[in-house]
This record gives structure tokens, C-alpha cells and sequence, in this order.
């Protein structure tokens, strides 16, 4: 797999060397963690065939069976404060759509925050994650990115058949997994390269590829609660701004 997705990427890339391939893994996430608290430069990135523990938002999993999806992490090392990542998942988004679109032409949407939908079928999911100095300044920034890329139908657990689909099954074509990836690196590597001074246009390229904004939501809680409301736009920080029925409007950053 990994000459492959060398020999897609431009020639000279400079995190072609910095490229780690598995056939399996427990998560690429966790991996590079580990990596990154051992030193590892930034532009890693670490590349699975399979996951056994793929780690979604919010603890949940993300199922990650052999030979169909990407599942994708690149260690970053930003210089600047936590507070100024607050976009790193929208940013991290924008770069995961380039991708898609890049490698077969579909324009999907972008669920916020960090899920790549067709309709209301999920292509996609986004897990960022940070390590911090002690003087609160960014150490390392993982961006993890899984994208359904060649399942069947029945690749995924039932559970998850009316809710999740591939790029492959809502193109009707045979999608190169190796050229999905590369064309991750290559988004992710342009990403990293504006990730401070580009924040203004990430959010506008955000905003306009979200298909929340405009939409009746219902915002559920860790707790469970739901509070229902409609998404006006997300703030400069990735938060959703909702206005309720009661006419309130609040930028809510997770749920
Ligand atoms: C989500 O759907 O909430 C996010 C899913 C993120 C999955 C990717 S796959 C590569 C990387 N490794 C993981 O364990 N998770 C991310």
C-alpha cells in the first residue's frame, strides 16, 4: 500500500518520507500519540489498512474493516496556544472534502462538526486531538480522518447500513483508496501550511460546504438532553451558533 500512495503524491513531497503504513492496527490516532510524545516530526503521517479500535468523537468507535476504507492520522506541531485551534476540526474538514472531490469528483457535505455525509449518509468522520506544554502552548496536534471509501453494503455491521455508505457506492465507481490518501496528505499538507494565517477562508470554505447551517437541529447532550433549535451559521471557533425558540442565540462547541 505504501509505494502506492508514494508513487500518487508529487514527487518530492515533503512528508513522502514521513509516511508509515500498517495492515493493522488498533488506531492510527493512538499511534501517533505515542509517536508524538517520543518526538516524532510534524508531517507523519500514519496510514492503516485496519483498524481494531478506530476512535470516533465523543468515545464512540469507528468501525474500520480491511481493504475498504482510509483511515488516515498526521501528527502536527503548530506553534501557537490551544485557544488558537479551536478550528483545527473545520480546517481539518475543509481538507478532507478537497480530498474527496479531488479523487472522484463528489462534492459531499459536511456535517458539523467533523462528519463528511452524502444526504444523510455518513462518508466520513474527523477526530482531532492535542497535546499541550505546560505552559499551555501546543505540542503536538493529531488530525485523525476515516473516510468509507470501497464498502459494500455489507461491509458494515448492520447497525450501521441505513446510516453509513461509501464514496464508492454513492458514485457507482470504483474509488482508489491510494489516491484518496495521497490526496489527503497533499490537502492536509496545504491545511498545515495556512492553519494560522488561512483561518478566515478555512471557516468561509466551511460554512459554505456545511450542510447543518440553515437547518432545524435538535442538539443532544452528553447527558442526553435535547434542546431543539435552528443552526444559523459557525462562529470563527468552529462553534455552532443556534438561536432557539425562545429567540436566544447561543455558540454551542460540542453535542
Ligand atoms: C467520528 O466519526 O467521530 C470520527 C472518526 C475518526 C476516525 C479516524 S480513522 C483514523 C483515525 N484513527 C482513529 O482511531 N480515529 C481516526
Amino acid at each position: 500500500m505504501k509505494q502506492s500512495i508514494l508513487n500518487r503524491l508529487p514527487p518530492e513531497h515533503p512528508w513522502g518520507q514521513r509516511v508509515l503504513t500498517f495492515d493493522c492496527i488498533d488506531s492510527t490516532n493512538t499511534r501517533a500519540r505515542e509517536l508524538a510524545k517520543n518526538g516524532a516530526p510534524s508531517g507523519t503521517v500514519l496510514i492503516a489498512d485496519r483498524q481494531t479500535g478506530g476512535r470516533g468523537r465523543l468515545g464512540r468507535s469507528f468501525h474500520s474493516p480491511g481493504g475498504v476504507g482510509v483511515y488516515l492520522s498526521v501528527i502536527l506541531r503548530p506553534r501557537c496556544r490551544a485557544t488558537e485551534l479551536m478550528h483545527l476540526t473545520c480546517a481539518a474538514a475543509v481538507a478532507a472534502w478537497e480530498a474527496v472531490e479531488n479523487t472522484c469528483g463528489l462534492r459531499c457535505g459536511i456535517k458539523w462538526t467533523n462528519d463528511l455525509v452524502y444526504g444523510t449518509k455518513k462518508l466520513g468522520g474527523i477526530l482531532t486531538e492535542l497535546g499541550l506544554c505546560p505552559d499551555g502552548t501546543v505540542d503536538y496536534a493529531i488530525i485523525g480522518i476515516g473516510i468509507n471509501c470501497c464498502h459494500r453494503r455489507e461491509d458494515f455491521p448492520e447497525e450501521l447500513q441505513d446510516m453509513a455508505a461509501s464514496l464508492s457506492m454513492v458514485t457507482g465507481r470504483e474509488v482508489d483508496r491510494s489516491l484518496l490518501a495521497a490526496n489527503l496528505i497533499t490537502a492536509l499538507h496545504t491545511m498545515d501550511r495556512t492553519l494560522l494565517s488561512g483561518r478566515e477562508e478555512m471557516m468561509g470554505l466551511y460554512r459554505s460546504h456545511c450542510i447543518t447551517l440553515g437547518r432545524e437541529i435538535s442538539l443532544v447532550r452528553a447527558d442526553g438532553a435535547v434542546r431543539h433549535g435552528r443552526a444559523l451559521t459557525v462562529d470563527p471557533e468552529g462553534a455552532l451558533v443556534v438561536q432557539f425558540p425562545d429567540g436566544t442565540v447561543e455558540a454551542v462547541s460540542s453535542g
